[in-house]
């Protein structure tokens, strides 16, 4: 059966090179880079060059890269870690409210421990807007933490604008998770003082990750120890999974533009035969209009790499169960809430209704896909959502 794997937000595949790569740290270059031998130099120069790669992907200084074990620890660090350190300046602090799970549970926990913190609606298109931030910004906001591209919709936030706004206030800190858009798009550094950044989103190992930290930026570390990046992030350097982050990152870069177009282009024929050919579909996240019927491909709000579409009167998952039959992996939301009770917690900041809501599948894109794939995919499909909806209809019926 053929295997289309639409679910690369979620998780991707490792490069068939770094997996090598990370074989060779694994059984050659075993040493820890604390160490004195040559044994520890040879890591440590192999630690060198993996934070030099991601420090060139972001246009920063090396220095400022410190390496983790994924995304939701570098949100954590960045976000408590601000909080922490700046409690004297002040107790207010923003985010939105279509975060990853691992900030908005981060700010969750700060609240509990006294902190406030302004929650940023979105339109419905899943974008902020800038005069809201404008007027929740206080002299005793410490912290700003808005994410690159929603992982769930695909929406860019205007994350240049963020920046400009948040300047004038000397106190505010400006975090970016920028997990979904590392290495996918081109991003717009300059003004941002934390970001984000996961490897397993980039062709890179699981549980490996980085959190930029500008030069200027002090922050609490949580937890304590032997000292290891520059006393931020305690902890023996996970050496193949920082290799492999590094190299993934190398390599997503390189590729970027044109990866981007072909997953631009794949999104395009995915989304363009859909609208066409199966009814009572709207689109969720930037590239819908009003209605949800209108797309501009070249909007600069818009990620290559995710489409969110409700096939309306058919249950999500259970259409992601009947596309698995056909060797289709996709997701009904973000993995990583897709298995709790409840409903999208982006989509219904969007102001999405239940029925949008229950129907919604999200497919995120690789540029290793192809349109035969993409074509078997809308297929499928078109006679899965069609058996669920009469099987739905003969149920209502009786
Ligand atoms: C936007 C966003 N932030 C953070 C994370 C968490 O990253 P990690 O899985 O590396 O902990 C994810 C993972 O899905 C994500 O999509």
């Amino acid at each position: 059966m053929r295997e289309v794997y639409l679910d690369n937000s979620a998780t991707t595949k490792v490069s068939d090179r770094v997996a090598q790569f990370m074989y060779e740290v694994m059984t050659e270059y075993y040493g820890n880079p604390s160490s004195l031998h040559r044994k520890g130099i040879e890591a440590e120069k192999l630690l060198r060059e993996a934070r030099e790669n991601i420090a060139r992907a972001l246009g920063v200084k090396p220095r400022e890269i410190y390496f983790t074990s994924g995304g939701t620890e570098s949100n954590n660090l960045a976000i408590k870690g601000t909080a922490y350190s700046m409690r004297k300046q002040g107790n207010h602090l923003i985010t939105t409210t279509i975060e990853h799970p691992s900030v908005l549970e981060a700010f969750r926990q700060l609240e509990k421990e006294g902190f406030c913190v302004t929650y940023l609606g979105v339109d419905s298109r899943g974008v902020i807007n800038i005069g809201a931030l404008q007027k929740a910004l206080r002299p005793d906001t410490i912290l700003v933490s808005i994410m690159y591209i929603n992982n769930e919709v695909g929406s860019i936030q205007p994350i240049k604008e963020v920046a400009s706004c948040i300047r004038r206030n000397k106190n505010t800190v400006f975090h970016v998770d920028a997990v979904q858009a590392f290495g996918k798009i081109p991003m717009e550094i300059e003004g941002i003082d934390l970001l984000s950044i996961s490897g397993h989103k980039i062709y890179g190992p699981k549980g490996t990750g980085a959190l930029f930290i500008r030069e200027k930026v002090r922050i609490t570390p949580l937890f304590n120890g032997g000292g290891q990046e520059q006393n931020i992030r305690s902890g023996t350097e996970n050496m193949p999974g920082i290799a492999g982050l590094g190299a993934a990152a190398k390599e997503a870069f390189e590729n970027m533009h044109s990866w981007g177009k072909t997953m631009k282009d794949l999104k395009k024929r995915l989304k363009d035969r859909i609208l066409a050919e199966i009814p009572d579909t709207v689109l969720n996240g930037p590239d819908a209009d009003e209605d949800g019927s209108c797309q501009d491909l070249d909007a600069p709000d818009e990620a290559p790499h995710i489409l969110n579409v409700s096939f309306l009167g058919a249950r999500g998952e259970i259409l992601l169960h009947a596309l698995e039959s056909h060797g289709i992996y996709v997701s009904t939301g973000s993995a990583c809430s897709s298995h709790k009770e409840g409903k999208s917690h982006v989509l219904s900041a969007m102001g999405k209704s239940n029925e949008e809501i229950d129907g919604a599948i999200r497919f995120s894109l690789s540029p290793f896909l192809t349109i035969e794939d993409i074509d078997y995919t809308v297929d499928v499909l078109k006679k899965e959502v069609e058996e669920i909806r009469k099987f739905v209809r003969k149920q209502t019926w009786r």
